[in-house]
């Protein structure tokens, strides 16, 4: 694999190595098995592969999350030197390299920019559309590839594809877990052991929902998912949503389901000092 830091480098390879398609893979480092399910994807599809590392400020709206953010280059070095091929290329630049002046660029996600992460991340979308947008200008890959942990985000890609007329074909990846069940996050290790044994706890809760959901309407599934997460010492939950995967919107009964879309329960949970997002997919009932 070649580890290149310039915009310039990064588009002379490219070009000098012609191979299509380009597959890309967006990551902010602190590397698990979940982004490497990602690159594995991707490696089955592509001749050559884009790997970023770039912890993107503009899509932090907490300052403390972007300082506190785990930052292990040289481990992230050794995973990808692991499985990447000669053709393959890190993207690891400095910020002047994504933005050389300021980017003022405001986006509207109409729905997506309202519910659950974009209500309590202002800003957050808005951010991650600057960089992922910029990336795709710099890069121009055929196909990219990104997790269903993050949704909400996958969504906000999707609008921006259709908004912005690229032919970016987005790829999305199940989500991949810890042995326990918690969906792997580079924010796990920020964790404390005691929150961190505890934490398997989210998934458990919003794995019921599928057997709740045959008996029960959506409000006291949400009292249910509220109150059992609760009731654990350190754990709060921030909202719980059954939602469709492309619009987002909430749903408030079982009666608004429709069965042309797909539905997921979607999760915030405070553990400690450390906010976690997970989510399942709820079948029709
Ligand atoms: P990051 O959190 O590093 O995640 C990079 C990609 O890995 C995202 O597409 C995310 O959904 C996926 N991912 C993370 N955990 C996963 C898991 N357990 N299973 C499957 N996929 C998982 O998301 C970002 O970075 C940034 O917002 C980014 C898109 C890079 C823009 O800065």
């Amino acid at each position: 694999m070649k580890i290149l830091s310039t915009v310039a480098e990064l588009q002379k390879q490219l070009k000098d190595m012609h191979l299509s398609p380009i597959g890309f893979v967006p990551t902010m480092g602190a590397l698990h098995k979940g982004h490497l399910s990602l690159v594995e994807n991707a490696l089955n599809s592509c001749p050559v592969v884009v790997v970023s590392i770039f912890v993107n400020p503009t899509q932090f709206n907490d300052k403390n999350d972007l300082n506190n953010y785990p930052r292990t280059p040289e481990k992230d070095m050794d995973i990808l030197g692991k499985v990447l091929r000669d053709t393959d290329i890190v993207f690891s630049p400095g910020i002047k390299e994504i933005y050389p002046e300021e980017d003022k660029r405001i986006f509207n996600f109409g729905n997506l920019d309202n519910v659950m992460e974009a209500s309590r991340r202002p800003g957050h979308f808005n951010g991650v559309a600057q960089v992922v947008s910029r990336l795709f200008e710099i890069i121009k890959p055929d196909v990219a590839f990104f997790g269903q942990k993050d949704l909400q985000q996958l969504a906000v890609i999707r609008n921006l594809v259709k908004q912005t007329g690229s032919k970016v074909e987005i790829v999305g990846n199940p989500i991949i877990r810890e042995d326990d069940g918690l969906a792997m996050s580079s924010r796990n290790q920020l964790l404390d052991a005691d929150i961190r044994s505890h934490a398997a706890v989210i998934f458990k809760t919003i794995s019921e929902v599928n057997v709740m959901i045959k008996k029960h309407d959506i409000a006291e599934i949400k009292i249910f998912v509220e109150n059992n997460i609760n009731s654990v010492s350190g754990f709060n939950v921030e909202y719980f949503e059954i939602a469709d995967d492309i619009e987002l919107i909430p749903i408030k009964s079982k009666a608004d389901m429709k069965k042309e879309n797909r539905y997921f329960g979607c999760i915030a949970v405070k553990a400690g000092n450390i906010r976690l997002i997970d989510n399942i997919e709820i079948e029709l009932v």
